[in-house]
């Protein structure tokens, strides 16, 4: 088919308008990135004619989401927002059987669907699907561009948005541009980062992180047969991208704005912290990754305005913030990002029965709220758990020590430490530091496990109450609730890839189950199963959210310094009815003054509806509770 260049068509109003508005985020990081070696203007060009491109065959169904989205750029930010994460084969074996599912989904409330990784990788080990060797194309396993595309349809005909995993950081080493790069040409070589010898490497490696210490020591691989040392700071196989070439940049995104057009409305975005180098530095977090996203995601915006994007980024508080947008980025990078520090301190204060440290964390480094973007809140996810408590954080807490609480944490949920709970096991242990990280399913490390094991159901009671306050937590801190697929039953540790040669060698699987259906049928018929309950709990919860405008992303969040060790409270409020959500980390009943709470008035629980207990002045918290009090009557 004739194709006629695009300058000598006649260019469309609306797009024009919104190009125009993109240009203006789009300068300045380009100019910060590219612009020493590069020809702004033809770069500017090139991605206008993409996004263009890209623009006159997107559906129009999709336009017309763009507009409605464009009209109210904060919908994500809803309290009516509720999302769920899963592997498309481990919940509904194939993307075409993924529909099939949705009326559970329904049930749950969600609004937003995360498959884990569907884009072709690498046969063999593929670091669970984050090593793409084709962005073109579904893993077969799962099905066709077209199931997807069918799979994305039904679910936004429900109001589910679809988000796809987008590997930035790295590719597989067989991806075409590796390939093409392996066997000399120059072309694709410069997409990656290569060294003809390790002068270069060692130096960095100098103060270079270990991701991987056990499987993957260091981030540099030699291969004889190029003479050459590849980046490669996860696996052997997993080559890392040279974005300082803005020819990556291009390619990236010209793959978003071609699944965008397949229906994925959410990007997220794997591993962005290590998407820029620079000698002598750590090599994450560099301001100019914040340029990278900025461009990446006001170029989508050009040509997409209803696409969001989500950042991965595992990192401390201070390195964290900035992904949603601060100083000149402000409103203008991604949209989302994971609030990985509430989950450590969610994790953190359950074994120690002590908040103060959560307190002092969540309270300090993050802002109340961010312009046009928020958190992503969650208990347990695909990945491990990193014990990021810092010396500074624990010098806040009278005689806690970093190091030592790090230990603590690992043998607590690893299951060694006395009178634990908790059912887990180590990850990526690290000789140098004597750090471990840490695995298992929320339930398990919730003691659900133990509690089954030893029959106990005064312990089973325990367990199922830490799982559904974790979840009244995520529903209600600010910011989007992840519900990680099986969590909501309580699934237990699945040690079955134990035995797959695939999947042996990582750890994490073993919080990466099956759905287990069958209990999902039981469930209807014995409303007292544990899974039941929590089933029952987490609905609960995320319907009470949906009811509540001061539980919206943009209400600000404020942590309350009450001074009480045992109980985390968080103030939301903003103009409406404002919202105290008090959360007991321990097995006793806790009692706080309703001075303390900052309360004005009487209160009831907007959670429960049930009436509060007070004793004069003094609120009583059960054991493990959630409340969220706001002003009755
Ligand atoms: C992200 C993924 C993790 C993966 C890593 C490398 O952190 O969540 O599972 O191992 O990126 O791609």
């Amino acid at each position: 088919m004739a194709t006629t260049p695009l300058a000598a068509r006649p260019s469309d109003p609306l797009f024009d308008l919104r190009w125009r508005r993109a240009l203006r985020d789009l300068r300045g990081p380009l100019a910060r990135l590219y612009g020493e070696s590069h020809s702004l203007q033809d770069l500017l060009a090139r991605i206008r004619d993409m996004a263009e491109g890209h623009w006159r065959v997107r559906p129009d169904d999709l336009k017309a989401l763009d507009l409605a989205r464009d009209l109210d750029p904060d919908w994500f930010l809803s309290q009516e927002m509720v999302a769920y994460v899963c592997y498309a084969d481990r919940f509904a074996g194939t993307l075409s059987g993924l529909p099939a599912r949705i009326p559970y989904l329904s049930g749950l409330g969600v609004t937003y669907l995360h498959l884990m990784p569907c884009l072709m990788p690498r046969p063999g080990q593929s670091d669970g699907g984050y090593a793409v060797m084709d962005y073109r194309r579904i893993d077969p396993r799962l099905g066709t561009m077209d199931d997807l595309q069918n799979a994305a349809t039904a679910l936004r005909s429900e109001g589910i948005s679809l988000c796809l995993d987008l590997v930035l950081n790295h590719t597989a080493k067989e991806h075409e541009w590796a390939e093409k790069a392996r066997a000399g040409d120059p072309r694709f070589q410069a997409f990656y980062l290569m060294f003809d010898d390790d002068t270069l490497p060692k130096d960095y490696e100098r103060t270079l992180i270990d991701i991987f210490p056990d499987q993957a020591p260091g981030s540099f691989t030699f291969y004889p047969d190029m003479g050459k040392w590849v980046w490669t700071t996860f696996n052997e196989y997993q080559w890392d991208l040279n974005w300082a070439n803005p020819e990556v940049f291009l390619a990236m995104l010209d793959i978003i704005l071609d699944l965008a057009n397949k229906g994925v409305e959410v990007f997220r975005l794997d591993a962005v912290a290590f998407m820029w180098k620079r000698m002598g530095t750590t090599c994450q977090n560099l301001p100019e990754v914040h340029d990278i996203l900025q461009a990446l995601v006001q170029a989508t915006r050009g040509a997409a305005p209803g696409i969001l994007h989500k950042a991965e980024a595992i990192v401390g508080p201070r390195d964290l913030v900035p992904y949603l947008g601060t100083g000149r980025h402000e409103g203008r990078v991604a949209h989302l990002a994971y609030h990985n520090n509430l989950m450590v301190q969610f994790w953190s204060s359950l074994a120690a029965r002590d908040t103060r440290l959560m307190t002092h964390v969540l309270r300090t480094h993050f802002p109340e709220s961010f312009r046009r973007a928020g958190f992503a809140t969650y208990l347990r996810c695909h990945d491990d758990i990193g014990w990021a408590i810092t010396d500074e954080d624990a010098g806040h807490v009278p005689h806690l020590q970093a190091h030592a609480h790090r230990q603590f944490l690992a043998d607590f949920y690893n299951g060694t430490f006395p009178a634990t709970f908790a059912r887990g096991a180590d990850f990526q242990s690290n000789p140098e530091t004597g750090d471990r990280r840490t695995n298992g399913s929320l339930a398990s490390l919730c003691g659900l496990e133990s509690a089954l094991a030893a029959g106990d159901p005064a312990q089973i009671d325990l367990a199922v109450d830490r799982i559904t306050m974790g979840h009244a937590l995520i529903a209600s801190f600010g910011g989007m609730p992840l519900l990680y697929m099986g969590d909501e039953i309580g699934l237990l540790n699945d040690h079955s890839y134990e035995s797959d040669p695939d999947l042996r060698d990582d750890g994490r699987w073993m919080h990466r189950p099956r759905m287990d259906w069958d209990l999902v049928g039981r469930i209807a018929r014995e409303p007292d199963l544990p899974a039941a309950r929590i089933l029952a709990g987490v609905r609960h919860i995320m319907a009470a959210r949906k009811r509540l405008d001061a539980l919206a992303a943009q209400v600000p969040t404020r942590v309350l310094d009450t001074g009480h060790p045992a109980l985390l409270a968080v103030l939301r409020a903003e103009d409406g009815a404002p919202i105290t959500c008090v959360f007991n980390f321990t097995e006793h009943e806790q009692r706080i003054a309703s001075w303390a709470l900052r309360l004005d008035g009487p209160q009831e629980d907007a959670l429960h509806g049930a009436s509060l207990r007070w004793d004069g002045d003094t609120l009583l918290v059960p054991p493990y509770a959630a409340l969220w009090l706001r002003r009755a009557g």
